[in-house]
């Protein structure tokens, strides 16, 4: 029986809805999947075969690379079911029927204890993503980074001033005066977000594994066809650079 907390809390970041909730560890192989990624990670820290820019992304991660029989891959099966309840719950609080068939397809784990870099990125072939953070010591580790996607922030200098006069802030309400938006997030948390919202992710040296897991969410029905399967289901902001 799958069970859902009612500790969640729905909000919108620069208006795009967020859920973020805590999965019980006891509905799914949680020691499980952590000692595969954990024997993974100890194999190599710098497992990255995704990223196509050169920001530098050095995380351990299993994008791209999920073939690869050095490194198995965590037994999902029950993960995924767990994942249903607070999917279900934030499409409801979207307004969507009830009715709609939704696919869930975990698309990534990363796993880093040095200081590291995911390098900034959207989710592609999909409506909406989530990150659960699996492993996270909040006093060791830091949370995903969301990056405001209003386009003034570039040149209304005028935001210091505001911000000043506020002064430091974890309300979201605020987050329209940040170029950046870190929830504070603990071990077992899950945050929903839509595909869209680019984000990154450091970490720093940390006696705790840093574990997260990625998915995306596509919603399907009768009247509104799903977009085709795309390559890559996390795209960099960055292109490839074509020399040097
Ligand atoms: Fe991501």
């Amino acid at each position: 029986m799958l069970t859902f907390k009612e500790n969640n809390k729905f909000c919108y970041l620069w208006g795009m809805p967020i859920l973020i909730t805590k999965l019980d560890p006891k509905e799914y192989n949680k020691q499980e999947i952590l000692k595969t990624i954990t024997d993974n990670y100890d194999k190599d820290p710098d497992r990255e075969v995704w990223a196509s820019s050169s920001m530098g992304t050095n995380i351990h991660h299993s994008l791209e690379d999920i073939n690869n029989k050095n490194f198995p891959v965590p037994d999902y099966t029950k993960l995924i079911k767990a994942y249903q309840i607070p999917t279900q719950h934030y499409i409801q609080q979207l307004g969507f029927n009830t009715s709609v068939n939704v696919e869930q397809h975990i698309v990534n784990y990363t796993a880093s204890r040095k200081e590291a870099f995911f390098e900034p990125h959207y989710h592609t072939g999909c409506k909406f993503s989530m990150v659960h953070y699996v492993q996270f010591n909040p006093k060791e580790n830091s949370g995903t980074v969301f990056m405001n996607p209003y386009l003034h922030n570039e040149y209304w200098q005028e935001r210091r001033h505001i911000r000043k006069n506020i002064g430091v802030t974890d309300d979201v309400s605020h987050s329209w005066i940040y170029d950046e938006w870190k929830f504070p997030v603990e071990e077992d948390d899950i945050i929903i977000f839509p595909a869209p919202l680019k984000h990154y992710v450091k970490t720093y040296p940390s006696k705790t594994l840093r574990v997260t897991i990625s998915m995306n969410i596509q919603l399907i029905d009768k009247d509104f066809a799903t977009i085709g399967s795309e390559l890559r289901s996390e795209r960099s902001m960055f292109q490839k650079p074509t020399s040097g």
